[in-house]
């Protein structure tokens, strides 16, 4: 069994549409360790030590979030910004995460076709992702392909909304079970609901 931990960023979270509902799919697997980061921080006092304390509990560490500005909401990279010291995350001596993995599970308003480079978004979701993901690695973490909901605001309506908290809790308790294929997950551009690298259960 894999600790999984699920920090969730969205500071309006009362309005959302997708988000408050996949942070319930996941608090509703066993097992799973779960922080929602604006309710724990409003005024992003973060305790540095209780962080640092929580990841070295943890295997995998998980951010869901919606995208903002192509990147993650504030508190999350003031939490990076703080947590991820020299010494414990990188640098000398900083190989408190070595080996463990790292899972953006994130919403966008915008549609999947609008992020390529002939959409409007101009780029691949990956590229805006890039400095999330090398901050993994510099830590010696695996950075998984992440998993997207595309056109956010259209996916209840749409029908495609309950296909992909299924897939979420999917995705956490094969987290959780040494289920996911890490390898394949690795090298997968992203990870989508109808197509999980599950490894067969014993
Ligand atoms: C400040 C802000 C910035 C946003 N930036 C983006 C963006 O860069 N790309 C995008 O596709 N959607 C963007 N959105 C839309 C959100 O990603 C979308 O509303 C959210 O994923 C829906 O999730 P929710 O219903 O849980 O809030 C932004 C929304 C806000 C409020």
């Amino acid at each position: 069994m894999a600790r999984v931990l699920v920090y969730y960023a969205h500071p309006g979270d009362r309005f959302s549409h997708v988000n408050a509902a996949l942070f319930q799919a996941a608090r509703d697997v066993d097992g799973i360790a779960t922080l929602d980061l604006y309710r724990a921080y409003p005024r992003f006092n973060i305790d540095i030590d209780a962080e640092q304390q929580r990841l070295r509990d943890h295997d995998v560490i998980v951010f869901q979030h919606p995208l903002f500005w192509y990147s993650t909401p504030a508190l999350i990279k003031e939490w990076i910004d703080l947590v991820l010291e020299h010494g414990f995350a990188y640098g000398t001596g900083g190989e408190a995460l070595h080996g463990k993995s790292l899972l953006q599970v994130l919403s966008a308003a915008g549609p999947e076709d609008a992020y390529s480079p002939e959409g409007y978004q101009h780029f691949e979701l990956r590229r805006f992702l890039t400095p999330m993901e090398q901050t993994a690695r510099l830590c010696g973490m695996r950075y998984l392909a992440p998993y997207p909901l595309y056109g956010a605001l259209q996916a209840r309506d749409d029908g495609r909304l309950n296909p992909h908290l299924a897939g979420y809790r999917t995705v956490l308790e094969a987290l959780r079970d040494d289920r996911l294929d890490l390898d394949a997950a690795t090298h997968a551009e992203i990870l989508s609901a109808d197509a999980l690298p599950l490894t067969p259960r014993l």
